[in-house]
């Protein structure tokens, strides 16, 4: 794929002026299904195997850098998949702004970035305002699978999260289909950091 320049496949990618305020998963799928979001999808290898995986449910990547937006495009594109769509944007706007209320089954965040420097922590994608946006989002008893290598960041979420006991169940990760044995997400993060022999953590949780 060096030399080659990744297609924009017009079925794959999502523009803003497909649709107007808040998406219509049926709409945008042709069909009333189950529907993942993943945050910052990178590459897109995590969508590219779970869509081909799980054909009955429908996929979203949100992913800010153009260039591993298009990388992901091309990839889903070039595979032939229907049910996964990518759109180029800040994922914390995207969620607030245009995802309907109670129509997310499961939001994916694997590696989001931990700027790890305290003056930027307020970057951090995990924080109160997203979780209370994510919450939204998500029907009864949807979840939240969340993988970092970062274990300040790790622990910075456990506390984020633990304001929302109320309405938030931690229960176990359950590992994507395309992870392999000795993985915990399967996504190009993760087998970058395996090869560094970092640690990776997991967390969950289900809405009440
Ligand atoms: C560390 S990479 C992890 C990528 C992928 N999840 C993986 O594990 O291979 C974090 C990704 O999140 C994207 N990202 C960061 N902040 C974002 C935001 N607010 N909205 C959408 N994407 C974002 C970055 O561009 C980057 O591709």
């Amino acid at each position: 794929m060096a030399n080659r320049k990744p297609k924009e496949f017009e079925k794959i990618a999502m523009k803003f002026e497909d649709f107007e305020g808040i998406l219509s998963f049926p709409d945008v799928f042709g069909r009333k299904n189950a529907v993942h979001i993943e945050v910052g999808s990178g590459k897109g290898t995590f969508l590219v195997n779970e869509a081909a995986a799980s054909p009955a449910v429908d996929f979203l990547g949100i992913e800010w850098a153009r260039k591993y937006y298009l990388f992901a495009v091309d990839r889903m594109g070039r595979k032939g998949l229907t049910n996964v769509r990518m759109i180029r944007t800040d994922a914390a706007m995207f969620i607030e702004k245009n995802i309907a209320t109670d129509s997310v089954d499961c939001f994916h965040i694997y590696f989001p970035d931990p700027w790890p420097k305290r003056s930027h922590h307020k970057r951090r994608f995990v924080c109160a305002q997203n979780i209370v946006q994510i919450l939204r989002c998500l029907k009864k008893h949807g979840h939240i699978n969340i993988a970092t290598d970062h274990k300040d960041y790790f622990q910075w979420m456990q506390k984020e999260f633990a304001a929302f006991d109320d309405e938030l169940k931690q229960v176990d990760f359950i590992k994507p289909v395309g992870a392999k044995e000795n993985e915990c997400a399967g996504t190009n993060f993760e087998r970058k950091y395996i090869k560094e022999k970092r640690n990776i953590f997991t967390i969950a949780f289900r809405k009440k």
